[in-house]
């Protein structure tokens, strides 16, 4: 994956020590890389797919659905002159960290999803309690998750995808990655793959089946079939570097939604 990076971006990113949660690079994600750089260049990565992928203004409200240690954050901070930034994550610690080191920004607020996860929160609720607890105070534009879906089970994927359709603005756009069960990521068994999801769990597919959350694969009619019933439709799908994809621009695959 090359990336075009915009360097003035980054700099005001790196210059500003705050926004770099230097203590906890490796703590969520496929980011677990020491280095600060890395680290840097992998939020890019991902900023630089919405930028692409979706209206993302610098007068946008945003919703970063599972922002972890804010690794889009900090472009974010820089970028979103105008706008608005919301981020949702249900590690407590982490919250509260982001909270602390962004309190100069009076656009950003952070919010504690008090929902159960194996891996970031075991005393937390089922998905749909959690996710009747949060209290959002604006509609955004664009609410996007980067491997999120890849730890949600079919049972909390309709609550948060209600939550979404509640949150978000009548034209605006959901961006999230996933792994897609397809033809092709069945068949493909390259360096990339990663995963095989091999274990059938409740109609999805999971890596560890003792512990689902872990990594979750969906085929497409069946994550399909919640975004209907939720009221979504498919603006764009792409397939991920993890299923053999030439030149994908992100390792899992990635869906934009709009209301129906
Ligand atoms: C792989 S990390 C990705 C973090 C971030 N999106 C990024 O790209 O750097 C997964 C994150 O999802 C959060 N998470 C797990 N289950 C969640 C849920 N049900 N709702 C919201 N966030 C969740 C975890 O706490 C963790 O921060």
């Amino acid at each position: 994956m090359s990336i075009e990076i915009d360097q003035s971006l980054k700099k005001q990113v790196i210059d500003d020590p705050y926004l770099i949660p230097k203590d906890k690079l490796g703590r969520v994600g496929p980011f677990a890389d020491s280095k600060i750089n890395q680290f840097v260049n992998s939020g890019f990565q991902s900023f630089n797919v919405l930028v692409k992928q979706t209206k993302l203004k610098p007068f946008s409200a945003v919703m970063d659905y599972g922002c972890g240690v804010g690794r889009i954050a900090m472009i974010m901070a820089k970028y979103l002159k105008e706008g608005h930034y919301l981020g949702i994550d249900v590690m407590k610690d982490v919250i509260l960290d982001c909270r602390n080191r962004y309190s100069k920004n009076k656009n950003f607020e952070f919010q504690f999803l008090n929902m159960f996860n194996d891996a970031y929160n075991k005393g937390g609720l089922n998905a749909s309690d959690a996710m009747n607890e949060l209290r959002v105070k604006r509609k955004v534009d664009l609410i996007y998750n980067f491997s999120i879906f890849s730890h949600l089970l079919p049972e909390e994927i309709e609550p948060v995808l209600n939550f979404f359709k509640n949150s978000l603005k009548e034209d605006g756009e959901v961006f999230l990655t996933l792994y897609l069960r397809t033809e092709n990521s069945l068949k493909f068994d390259g360096p990339q793959r990663k995963f095989h999801h091999k274990h059938p769990y409740k109609g999805a597919f999971v890596e560890e089946k003792n512990n689902p959350a872990y990594c979750i694969s969906y085929t497409e009619d069946h994550i399909e079939s919640y975004f209907d019933k939720v009221g979504f439709k498919i603006a764009t799908k792409r397939y991920g570097l993890w299923s053999g994809t030439p030149n994908a621009s992100t390792y899992q695959d990635f869906i934009v939604l709009k209301n129906k």
